[in-house]
């Protein structure tokens, strides 16, 4: 244990830890025993993203409450990017804000979530509606949690690893299931950085967005049917589209499409993928929806190049419609 993190946990008035329910039999004792804190007050909770909601940071600040938690307390959040979304945003509101450290086990956590200081939680159907920014303390990265992860939780965490190939450092898309853990501490490199020259996602931070725009489209509606998508894989089919916005509208070499088109039957292989043309007319709802956008134009990041991104880009609805045509109706149905 480095010494920052010995006088963090040392100066703690008490300690608490969040993990959901398929974590805690894992790795809740190890972890606590690994921070000298086997006395800490554990919260468990119900994995999945249904359950990063209101609700649950309710139950998370009762318990503080309940145990009198003061300013000083410190929350360890263990597990993947809905534990460190929402322990970070229960931390960091609780009394105007106790300490928190993230624990990812998840790869998407350890290259994404747990890094960066955005927090939140799902709120009135949407995603990460309401959060704060907040860093955590310390964001302890060890990929032997990622030896009970399923393997489509790994494949999940993939395509958020390509994305930083896309948009920084063309070495990541070399990644693949032998290799990957390689490259975890390049991916969480190429995010501090970017977070550090706007944290607040002034302008360049936006490049971080990378195919999540249409991706989050995706995902919120696929959560609406029986056959729910994880993250990265709606991101994954959300980068294929942007690829091909970039080709159409940025002069992106086609290349680059072709390639990350040979790598989507992998990222999607675990997935069950039922989207056909009658969906494109409500993931198009979505995208209006979207946070990110300014008035009713959708904004979105696009690629000149590798390693070269543009954000802002204001897209007509009918080339958004043929964009999400060639992905889900030529990329998905056709797998
Ligand atoms: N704050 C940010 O900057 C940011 C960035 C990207 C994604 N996110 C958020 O992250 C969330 C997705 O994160 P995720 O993909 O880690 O999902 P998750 O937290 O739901 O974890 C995925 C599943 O794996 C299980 N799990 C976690 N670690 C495990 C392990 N080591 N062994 C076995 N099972 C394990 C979990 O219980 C869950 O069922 C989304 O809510 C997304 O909005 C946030």
């Amino acid at each position: 244990m480095n010494d920052k993190l010995s006088s963090i946990l040392g100066e703690a008035s008490q300690v608490f830890i969040l993990t959901d329910e398929n974590v805690a039999p894992f790795w809740l004792p190890e972890v606590a025993h690994w921070l000298h804190c086997d006395s800490a007050i554990d919260i468990v909770i119900k994995p999945g993203e249904q359950h990063k909601n209101l609700q649950t940071v309710q139950r998370i600040w009762k318990t503080f409450m309940k145990h009198h938690a003061d300013r000083n307390a410190l929350l360890i959040n263990l597990g993947g990017g809905v534990i460190t979304d929402m322990g970070g945003f229960a931390a960091s509101t609780y009394k105007r804000g106790i300490k928190f450290i993230n624990v990812p086990t998840t790869l998407l956590a350890m290259v994404d979530a747990a890094i960066g200081g955005k927090t939140g939680i799902d709120f009135g159907g949407a995603k990460n509606q309401i959060g704060t920014f907040a860093d955590a303390e310390e964001v302890l990265i060890d990929p032997v949690f990622l030896s009970t992860l399923p393997r489509r939780e790994i494949l999940s965490g993939l395509a958020e690893m390509l994305k930083y190939g896309f948009i920084a450092d063309a070495k990541l898309l070399e990644i693949n299931l032998e290799n990957y853990q390689y490259y975890i501490p390049l991916a969480g490199e190429i995010k501090r950085e970017i977070v550090a020259q706007d944290p607040y996602e002034a302008g360049l931070r936006k490049i971080l967005n990378f195919g999540h725009t249409i991706g989050h489209a995706i995902e919120s509606h696929c959560l609406t049917t029986d056959y729910p998508l994880l993250h990265g894989e709606a991101v994954a089919l959300g980068m294929a589209a942007a690829l091909w916005l970039s080709v159409k509208l940025c002069g992106l070499d086609e290349k680059v499409l072709h390639d990350f088109e040979k790598q989507l039957p992998m990222l999607l292989s675990e997935a069950e993928i039922l989207l056909s043309e009658a969906n494109i007319e409500p993931i198009l709802g979505y995208l209006v929806h979207d946070k990110k956008n300014k008035g009713d134009k959708t904004q979105f990041v696009l690629l000149e190049s590798l390693g070269k991104p543009i954000w802002g880009v204001e897209i007509p609805e009918d080339t958004l419609r043929v964009s999400l045509e060639y992905t889900i109706i030529n990329k998905v149905s056709k797998r």
